[in-house]
């Protein structure tokens, strides 16, 4: 990790845990009182206030939410808006994520729409994604990923990409136990980060925060965060147990 971005490891739990599991698994997490980096938490939508609630006052905690729709609000059965997010003060979003394009058909200009309107409130996205396996073995993953940012990004400006967390999760590693080597994993986050300087600034590439996705565990976090393009990681399977998820945290410094 380089030293003066912004360090962060998130919990995305997917559609795990009940709301009194997860709370205290926030608690046991939180007992831990000198937090190396940014923690953010992504519970399912119906957990958010409760877990709002346990992470208050908290410095370097922050709430995010799964999903969005990117319109205010309407006859839309079912979905959430991110004015009701920021309602309820959720700080993040996750959108993107791999689990979305491939059973739900979120497709690049939705996700686009979405980041949209994360950033027309006082919303951050962390912006996933990555390659599938077939793509990787047929030396796609650079143009996939490439698209994929084109997408995401589209008629953003460039203050806009400043406020993007970005997170690289190659689909092959997503709770498969296969996690990207760190010489992988940092390769696609230098990949990234000058896609980003050609849409945008160098600066800007250079300031933004870039997290690796998939199986992300205490034995693999270490190697993994120490790549000076890899700036915290996106952790679902080990992020349900507290012990797995300190152990990441602790991986950082
Ligand atoms: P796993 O850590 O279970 O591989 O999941 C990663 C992920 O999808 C985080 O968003």
């Amino acid at each position: 990790m380089s030293e003066n971005r912004r360090q962060i490891i998130a919990a995305n739990w997917k559609m795990n845990l009940t709301v009194g599991q997860g709370k205290k698994l926030v608690n046991h997490i939180l007992e831990e009182k000198d937090l190396p980096c940014d923690l953010v938490f992504a519970p399912p939508f119906t957990h958010l206030s409760e877990i709002k609630k346990s992470i208050t006052d908290r410095d370097k905690v922050f709430l995010a939410a799964q999903n969005c729709h990117h319109e205010s609000n309407g006859a839309y059965t079912g979905e959430i808006s991110t004015v009701m997010l920021e309602d309820m003060g959720v700080q993040m979003v996750i959108v993107g994520h791999s689990e979305r394009r491939q059973l739900f058909g979120d497709t690049g200009k939705w996700i686009n729409q979405k980041i949209k309107a994360c950033l027309s409130r006082n919303l951050q996205p962390i912006f996933c994604f990555g390659e599938k396996l077939d793509q990787r073995e047929q030396n796609q993953h650079f143009e996939t990923v490439r698209k994929q940012l084109n997408e995401g990004l589209s008629n953003l400006s460039e203050a806009q990409i400043q406020d993007v967390i970005f997170a690289y999760e190659p689909v092959w590693a997503i709770g498969t136990g296969h996690t990207a080597t760190p010489g992988q994993a940092e390769e696609m986050h230098q990949f990234v980060r000058k896609e980003i300087s050609s849409t945008s600034t160098d600066q800007v590439a250079r300031s933004v925060p870039i997290l690796y996705g998939g199986s992300v565990k205490p034995a693999n976090a270490s190697e993994l965060l120490h790549c000076p393009n890899i700036d915290g990681a996106l952790v679902g399977g080990a992020s349900l147990k507290a012990k797995d998820f300190l152990a990441i945290v602790e991986a950082v410094v």
